[in-house]
């Protein structure tokens, strides 16, 4: 193990992660960042588990190939599919003192805290909705909590298409949040369990019943990440701490800057790497 300090490494299929570092680094702007964006093979939502897998392995192992100590998943669907696998099996084979964390536990661990009815619905890629990982994990810290979940397999190409604020998205956030109200019209608390969603927020609350609370994952996570450092000071000193953000992507990093400031909130200029 290296004993020089190193970034935080963030990683997302594409685009999406960045709605997460973007509250990252409001939260914790004290720490350097990698972000990395597997572009060239996103997305990772309608992909099979194995494939999930072995694209965030190759993933993880390129994080800590430039050194991270740390590195954050903040990719719902690689979170579902391949955290656990990461965790128990490959880490302790790489360097059992290294750590991946994921974005699905800090959520399920607060949001029985928002729901008054009981009721709380998911919404999520394909993968994550299939993963079952959300009820599973809602019931380990809130078992009375009904869970109702929606994968919504149109809206993370919304999104990437710059069509998130235009009115063709309207017609399938109406769909989706119909048909997620229609298994339980009580419903009070919505949970946007992929990092592309935050960017339609907008318009799933003006379709969504007058009184839901919509959660987006950035501050959660955020603060998760904050008490975990604070508990865990073994890590939280190999950090570094220069304030600096750093972006790779493994597809065009034209297409990546153009795109990147709506999720990141501000323009950035990211690096290509080629993964094989
Ligand atoms: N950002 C991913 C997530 O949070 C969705 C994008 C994709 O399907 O690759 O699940």
């Amino acid at each position: 193990m290296s004993s020089v300090q190193q970034p935080i490494g963030v990683f997302d299929s594409g685009y999406g992660g960045l709605t997460i570092l973007k509250e990252l680094v409001k939260t914790l702007p004290e720490y350097d960042y990698l972000y990395m964006g597997d572009n060239a093979r996103a997305p990772y939502g309608p992909r099979s588990f194995d494939t999930v897998y072995h694209y965030t392995l190759q993933c993880v192992q390129w994080f800590f190939d430039q050194g991270c100590e740390l590195v954050v998943l903040a990719c719902n669907t690689a979170s579902a599919k391949a955290l656990r696998t990461v965790q128990q099996k490959d880490l302790p084979k790489i360097d059992s003192k290294k750590r991946v964390l994921g974005v699905i536990r800090p959520t399920t661990e607060v949001i029985g805290q928002y729901s008054k009815s009981g009721s709380v619905g998911i919404l999520g890629t394909t993968g994550t909705v299939i993963s079952e990982s959300y009820p599973i994990e809602i019931a380990k810290f809130f078992p009375s909590l009904k869970v109702y979940q929606e994968a919504c397999p149109m809206w993370v190409p919304l999104v990437e298409n710059h069509e998130y604020d235009k009115p063709g998205a309207d017609y399938f956030i109406q769909q989706h949040l119909d048909r997620l109200f229609r298994q339980a019209p009580d419903i009070d608390t919505l949970l946007l369990a992929c990092t592309h969603y935050p960017l339609l927020l907008e318009k799933i609350q003006a379709f969504a019943p007058a009184g839901t609370i919509v959660l987006s994952q950035g501050m959660i996570v955020a603060a998760s990440l904050k008490e975990y450092l604070h508990r865990h000071p073994e890590m939280e000193q190999r950090c570094s701490k220069q304030g600096t953000q750093t972006f790779y992507t493994t597809d065009s990093v034209v297409d990546f800057d153009n795109h990147a400031s709506i999720f990141f909130g501000e323009k950035l200029r990211s690096k290509h790497l080629e993964l094989l």
